[in-house]
C-alpha cells in the first residue's frame, strides 16, 4: 500500500496543495488524492499523474487496470502514462451551481490486488460568464410630473460566476436626467436604482434612452447591458392656447339661424386626454347665449337665432378652452353685426281728416304723417310717394314729417272717396317699402243742378181720360248728395190760362208724375204745353226747366151731324127740286154731314136706308152726292123720299140719319100749290145748325188739308224742282185726289184737288187764297161738285151757295 502512496507523490506535478501533505497523511489515513483544476479545461487536458500519485509504476497502469469511476465521468485515465485526463467539458456553474466550493469526487480502481482510492478534483471558477440582464430592454414609463429624487428599482443583472467573477458594479450611460444608485440587497447581491435627477418634460423630450451596464469583478471584467427606454408620461402641465387672443368678425344681420360665424381654436401641447379641449362661453349674458351657440368640441360658433342689428350691434363674448386636466384659457370673441335693410319703413299717421269738401282749394292739408325706418344709413333713408294718380301731393315738411295736401280740383260726383296710398321706400339695396292707404271722403256741395232725363217731353193722352189719371212722368236726376240731390217737381209755367192750369194738370212734387185733373176733350183742346221745374233742396237751391207737351188724342165720341138737308128754322122739311128732264148722272143734291172728331172718327160714309123709288137715285158712298140713275119716267112719282144714314169710321162707328125730299118740277110754282096745304114747318134752329156745320166742316177741312198737304209735300220731294209753283201750272186740276191712308173704295166726303205752293213747307193755309188761286175748280163743277161745295163752305156768302143747290125752303 505504501508503494501506491509513493507513486502519488511522484505524479503530483501540478498539485499545489498536496505534494507536501500526501506523504504525511497517505500512509496513515490514505487521504483522498486532491487535484484542483480550473473549469472549462479542454478535453484531454492533464489533471495530474494519477499513477504516480498512487505510487504505481507506469507498467502497473495497464497491468493493474487503473481506472476511475464516478457517477458522471468527466475524467479518464491515460492507460500508458496514468495521467488523469479531462474527458468531458467541466462547467463549474453547471456542476456546482452557486456553491462556493465545487469538488468532484471520483474513485480510482486498481486490480491485482483490487484497491480503491478516493480522488477529489476541486473545480476552480473561471470568469467565463458575463453579467446578464434577464431582459435586454427595460421599458419604463415615468410621468413628467414626477419630482427629482424619485427612484425606480431596476432589475438586477445575473452572473453565475462566483466571488470575484460575479457581478460587482453597474454603470448608466451618461445623461442629465437620471443617475444610478446601486444598493445592496438585504440577502446579498446588489441592485441598481434609477434616480431622477431633473424634472422631465414630455413636451421637450418624450422618451429617454439609457444603457445600463452591469460589470463583474473578473479580470478582465465582463459586462452585460440592458437598454432602458423611458417613456415620459404626459402630465397636464400645459394649458390650452388659443390661436388668437381676440377673434373678431362682422356678420350681416340677415344671416339665417345656423350660420357658422367663426371657429375659435385652441391647442394644448399635452397629449391624450390632457389635450382634449372643450370650449364654453364664459360669463356671457344669457341673451347672447341664446343668440349664439358654441360647439364645445370644435369651437365652432354658429348663430342660434336671427340677428337684429337694431337690437344689438355688437356681441362680445369670452370663450374658455379647458382641457380635461382642468387647465383653461380664455379668448375674446367680438361679433360686429352689420346693418342690412331688413326693416320696412313705417308710416305713422299723426293726424288725418277723413273728409274734405269738394270745393276745397289747393293746398289744404289732409293728413300729417311721419316715417320711421329702424335701419341706419341709407337703409333708413325714406322717401314718400303716392302710388296712384290722385289730386293730392306730399309736402315734405321737417324731419321725417310730411303733409298730404290737395293738388287738384275735387268733384264728389266724379269720385266720392279717394283711397290714397302713401308708399314709403328706403334707399337700401334692395329697397324696402311699405304703404298705407287712407280713405278720404269728399263731402258734397250743391254744385249740380238737376238734369231732366229728356230735353223735352211729349205725351199723347186720349181724350175722355179718367180724371186723376197719371199721364206722364218727368224725372230729373241730381248727382249731388242728400238734400243737394233731392229733387222736387213743380209746374212753373203753362200755355194754359193760369186759372185753368190747376183744373187741368198737377204734378207730384216727389215722383214727377203728372196727373190729369179732368177729362180732356180733343175737340176743345188738342194740345197744351207745361213748363216743369225740378228743384233740389240745396242751399242755394238749383233748378232746371223742361217742357212737357200734352197732345190730346181723338176718340170717336162725336156722332156725325147732318148739315144738309136740314130742317127749316121752323122745323119744316126742305125739298130739293129736280128738273123733270134731269139726265141720268145729274147731280140732284148732296148730303152734307160733319163729324167733330178727326181722322177715321170723322171719316164719313153715306148709305141709303130707305128709298121710295129704289133705282131712281144713287148715293155716293163717300161723297154723299145724290145723282139720277135714270131719267124720270112718266109713270114715276113726282115726289120721292130718301132716308140716308151717315156713319163715321170710328170703332164702334157712330151714325146719324137724314131724310131727303126730292120733288121733280120745272118751276117753283109747280111745287108750291102742292105744298101750300102743308103747314109750313118752321125751323128756328136751322140757321144756327147751319153755321155750326160750317164751322165743323172748316175744322175737318183743316185737318184734311193738313193730311193732303203732308202727302203733297212728299210728292213734291219726289218731283223735279219744275213742279214748284202751282199757280203757273195746271197741276192743281190734273192732280189726283188725295186720299187718307187705308182708303180703298169710293171717295172722301170731300175729295179735293189740292195744290201745294212750292215754297210753303208748313201746313199753314190761307184757304181764301187757295180758292182764289184755283179757278180751275169752277170748270170741274159738273165733274166734281164737291169743289163747289168746298168753295161755298169756305166763302162767307153761304146764302149764294144755297142757291146753287136749288134749295127751296117749303
Ligand atoms: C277704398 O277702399 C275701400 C276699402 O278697401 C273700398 O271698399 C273702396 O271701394 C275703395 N274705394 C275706391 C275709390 O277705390
Ligand atoms: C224756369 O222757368 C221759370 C218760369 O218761366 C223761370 O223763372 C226760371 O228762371 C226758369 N229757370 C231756368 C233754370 O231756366
Amino acid at each position: 500500500m505504501g508503494g501506491s502512496c509513493a507513486q502519488r507523490r511522484r505524479a503530483g506535478r501540478r498539485q499545489v496543495l498536496f505534494p507536501l501533505l500526501l506523504p504525511l497523511f497517505y500512509p496513515a489515513l490514505c487521504e483522498p488524492i486532491r487535484y484542483s483544476i480550473p473549469e472549462e479545461l479542454a478535453k484531454g487536458s492533464v489533471v495530474g499523474n494519477l499513477a504516480k500519485d498512487l505510487g504505481l509504476s507506469v507498467r502497473d497502469v495497464s497491468a493493474r487496470k487503473l481506472r476511475v469511476s464516478a457517477e458522471k465521468l468527466h475524467f479518464g485515465v491515460d492507460s500508458e502514462s496514468g495521467d488523469l485526463l479531462v474527458k468531458d467539458r467541466i462547467d463549474r456553474e453547471q456542476i456546482c451551481k452557486e456553491r462556493r466550493r465545487c469538488e468532484l469526487q471520483l474513485e480510482a480502481v486498481v486490480e491485482n490486488p483490487l484497491n480503491i482510492f478516493h480522488i477529489i478534483v476541486v473545480i476552480e471558477d473561471v470568469n467565463d460568464h458575463a453579467p446578464r440582464f434577464r431582459k435586454d430592454e427595460i421599458n419604463l414609463e415615468i410621468s413628467e410630473s414626477v419630482s427629482p429624487g424619485m427612484g425606480t428599482i431596476l432589475e438586477s443583472a445575473e452572473d453565475p460566476d462566483i466571488s470575484m467573477n460575479s457581478l460587482s458594479k453597474y454603470q448608466l450611460s451618461p445623461n442629465e436626467y437620471f443617475s444610478l444608485v446601486v444598493k445592496d440587497n438585504p440577502d446579498g447581491g446588489k441592485y441598481p436604482e434609477l434616480v431622477l435627477q431633473k424634472t422631465l418634460d414630455r413636451e421637450t423630450q418624450s422618451t429617454h434612452h439609457l444603457v445600463l451596464t452591469a460589470l463583474d469583478g473578473g479580470d478582465p471584467p465582463q459586462s452585460g447591458t440592458a437598454q432602458i427606454r423611458i417613456l415620459v408620461i404626459d402630465a397636464n402641465d400645459n394649458p390650452p392656447v388659443f390661436s388668437q387672443d381676440v377673434y373678431r368678425v362682422s356678420l350681416r344681420e340677415e344671416v339665417p339661424a345656423g350660420t357658422s360665424v367663426l371657429r375659435v381654436r385652441a391647442t394644448d401641447q399635452d397629449e391624450g386626454v390632457n389635450s382634449e379641449i372643450t370650449y364654453s362661453f364664459l360669463g356671457v349674458a344669457d341673451k347672447t347665449q341664446h343668440v349664439f351657440s358654441l360647439d364645445s368640441t370644435t369651437g365652432n360658433i354658429i348663430t342660434h337665432q336671427p340677428l337684429d342689428f337694431e337690437e344689438v350691434e355688437r356681441y362680445t363674448m369670452n370663450v374658455e378652452a379647458k382641457d380635461r386636466g382642468s387647465l383653461s384659457t380664455q379668448c375674446k370673441v367680438i361679433i360686429d353685426v352689420l346693418d342690412a335693410n331688413d326693416n320696412n319703413p313705417e308710416i305713422i299717421i299723426a293726424s288725418l281728416s277723413d273728409q274734405i269738401s269738394e270745393d276745397s282749394p289747393l293746398g289744404i292739408v289732409v293728413a300729417l304723417f311721419k316715417t320711421r325706418d329702424r335701419d341706419s344709413g341709407e337703409n333708413g333713408e325714406v322717401r314718400c310717394s303716392l302710388s296712384t294718380e290722385v289730386p293730392f301731393k306730399i309736402h315734405s315738411s321737417s324731419n321725417y314729417y310730411y303733409k298730404l295736401v290737395t293738388d287738384g280740383a275735387l268733384d264728389r260726383e266724379q269720385t266720392m272717396e279717394y283711397n290714397i296710398t302713401i308708399t314709403a321706400t328706403d334707399r337700401g339695396t334692395p329697397p324696402l317699402s311699405s304703404s298705407k292707404t287712407i280713405t278720404l271722403h269728399i263731402t258734397d256741395v250743391n254744385d249740380n243742378a238737376p238734369v231732366f232725363q229728356q230735353s223735352a217731353y211729349l205725351v199723347h193722352v186720349p181724350e175722355n181720360n179718367q180724371p186723376g189719371a197719371s199721364i206722364a212722368q218727368v224725372s230729373a236726376s241730381d248727382p249731388d248728395f242728400g238734400p243737394n240731390g233731392r229733387v222736387s217737381y213743380s209746374i212753373v209755367a203753362s200755355g194754359l190760362e193760369p186759372q185753368d192750369l190747376l183744373s187741368y194738370v198737377s204734378v207730384n212734387a216727389q215722383s214727377g208724375v203728372v196727373f190729369a185733373q179732368r177729362a180732356f176733350d180733343h175737340e176743345q183742346l188738342r194740345t197744351f204745353e207745361l213748363t216743369l221745374q225740378a228743384c233740389d233742396q240745396g242751399s242755394p237751391a238749383l233748378s232746371a226747366n223742361v217742357s212737357l207737351r200734352v197732345l190730346v188724342g181723338d176718340r170717336n165720341d162725336n156722332a156725325p151731324r147732318v148739315l144738309y138737308p136740314a130742317l127749316g128754322p121752323d122745323g119744316s122739311a126742305l125739298f130739293d127740286m129736280v128738273p123733270r128732264a134731269a139726265e141720268p148722272g145729274y147731280l140732284v143734291t148732296k148730303v152734307v154731314a160733319m163729324d167733330a172728331d178727326s181722322g177715321h172718327n170723322a171719316w164719313l160714309s153715306y148709305h141709303v136706308l130707305q128709298a121710295s123709288e129704289p133705282g131712281l137715285f144713287s148715293l155716293g158712298q163717300r161723297t154723299g152726292e145724290v145723282r139720277m140713275v135714270r131719267a124720270l119716267g112718266d109713270r114715276d112719282l113726282v115726289r120721292h123720299r130718301l132716308l140716308v144714314a151717315v156713319r163715321d169710321g170710328g170703332q164702334p162707328p157712330l151714325s146719324a140719319t137724314a131724310t131727303l125730299y126730292l120733288v121733280f118740277a120745272d118751276s117753283l110754282q109747280e111745287v108750291l100749290p102742292d105744298l101750300s096745304d102743308r103747314p109750313a114747318p118752321s125751323d128756328p134752329q136751322a140757321e144756327l145748325q147751319f153755321y155750326l156745320v160750317v164751322a165743323l166742316a172748316l175744322i175737318s177741312v183743316l185737318f184734311l188739308l193738313a193730311v193732303i198737304l203732308a202727302i203733297a209735300l212728299r210728292l213734291r220731294q219726289s218731283f223735279s224742282p219744275t213742279a214748284r209753283g202751282c199757280f203757273e201750272s195746271v197741276f192743281c186740276s190734273k192732280s189726283e185726289p188725295v186720299v187718307p191712308p187705308n182708303y180703298s173704295e169710293g171717295t172722301l166726303p170731300f175729295a179735293y184737288n189740292l195744290c201745294v205752293p212750292g215754297d210753303q213747307t208748313k201746313p199753314e193755309f190761307n184757304f181764301l187764297t187757295y180758292v182764289e188761286h184755283c179757278p180751275a175748280t169752277q170748270d170741274n163743277l159738273n165733274k166734281d161738285s164737291s169743289s163747289v161745295l168746298l168753295a161755298s163752305i169756305l166763302t162767307p156768302s153761304v146764302e149764294t151757295d144755297k142757291k146753287t143747290f136749288k134749295q127751296v125752303r117749303i
